[in-house]
């Protein structure tokens, strides 16, 4: 679905990215994760065919994303994939309705009543239906983020990325809204999906795999729960020290391997 191989890029004279490779299955999920500002939301964009890399290869649903010239063809792949953006990227001069709409009306061929249907379903189901006639501005931070995953997911895409989906969020309204990208997403078994975050919490709750990015490249891949006993020490130290501080109840939740439970909690 997703390859990327020695994927290069830098701004101006810094190196940001010096060799990002890994790829993701049809019907797989995987956290993108890393510290604030490894590249990860860089890494998104580069997929999507928005910033061209310096070096590597980059193939999306079988195509050539870095060397496809023609807009029409990049276009047409891209109307296969939803992106919900880190910053929101909402219409602010467009009612909620009207935001889901036009994503449909661009990427699909769902017909009035079809889009209709799914408007109504998808605000129901992110627990947001009032606020279908209102404007993003009128919306507190967690709804916005709500409507931003929802029009992610309206088109019915083939892999769905979203980038640090509970970022500046409350714990509850990040569950919530974790939960929401679960139960939404992956109805098809085919859909693959792709969270970038900074948050290792969010992270390995989202998915089984992560693919850990740092200093410009991919430092770790795989189970979480292998990478948290098994990692090089930088990405155990890099797991474990976000997973340390929580409390002990909480961490029950997260099934955290029973190893890491015993060193970190019994004394
Ligand atoms: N178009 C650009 N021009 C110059 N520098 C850029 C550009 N895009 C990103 N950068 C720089 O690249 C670095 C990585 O940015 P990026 O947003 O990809 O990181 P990130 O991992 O998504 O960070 P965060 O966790 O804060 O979302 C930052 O230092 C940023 O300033
Ligand atoms: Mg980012």
């Amino acid at each position: 679905m997703i390859h990327l191989k020695g994927v290069k890029v830098a701004f101006g004279d810094e190196p940001l990215l010096k060799d990002i490779t890994f790829s993701v299955s049809p019907g797989e999920r995987i956290s993108l994760l890393g510290p604030g500002g490894c590249g990860k939301t860089t890494i998104l964009k580069m997929i999507l065919g928005l910033l061209l890399p310096d070096a590597g290869s980059i193939e999306l649903m079988g195509h050539n994303i870095v060397t496809m010239t023609s807009d029409t063809e990049k276009r047409k792949v891209l109307r296969r994939v939803g992106m919900a953006f880190q910053q929101g990227a909402l219409f602010d001069f467009m009612t909620v309705r009207d935001n889901l709409f036009f994503a449909m009306e661009h990427m699909t061929e769902f017909t009035k009543i079809e889009m209709d249907r799914r408007v109504k379903f998808l605000l129901e189901a992110v627990k947001i239906s009032r606020t279908e006639n209102q404007y993003p501005f009128e919306l507190s931070g967690g709804m916005q983020r709500r409507v931003g995953i929802v029009r992610a997911l309206a088109t019915d895409p083939v892999v769905a990325f979203f980038d640090e989906p509970t970022s500046g969020l409350d714990p509850v309204t990040s569950t919530i809204i974790l939960n929401m990208i679960s139960a939404l997403a992956g109805k098809s078994a085919e859909q693959a999906m792709v969270v970038a975050t900074s948050n290792v919490e969010i992270a390995i709750r989202f998915a089984e795999r992560v693919v850990v990015i740092n200093e410009g490249r991919v430092v770790a891949d795989g189970p979480w729960k292998k990478l948290l006993l098994e990692g090089t020490p930088w990405v155990q130290h890099f797991l474990g020290v976000r997973l340390i501080g929580l409390d002990e109840e909480y961490a029950k939740e997260l099934n955290l391997p029973s190893h890491f439970v015993e060193r970190h909690w019994r004394h």
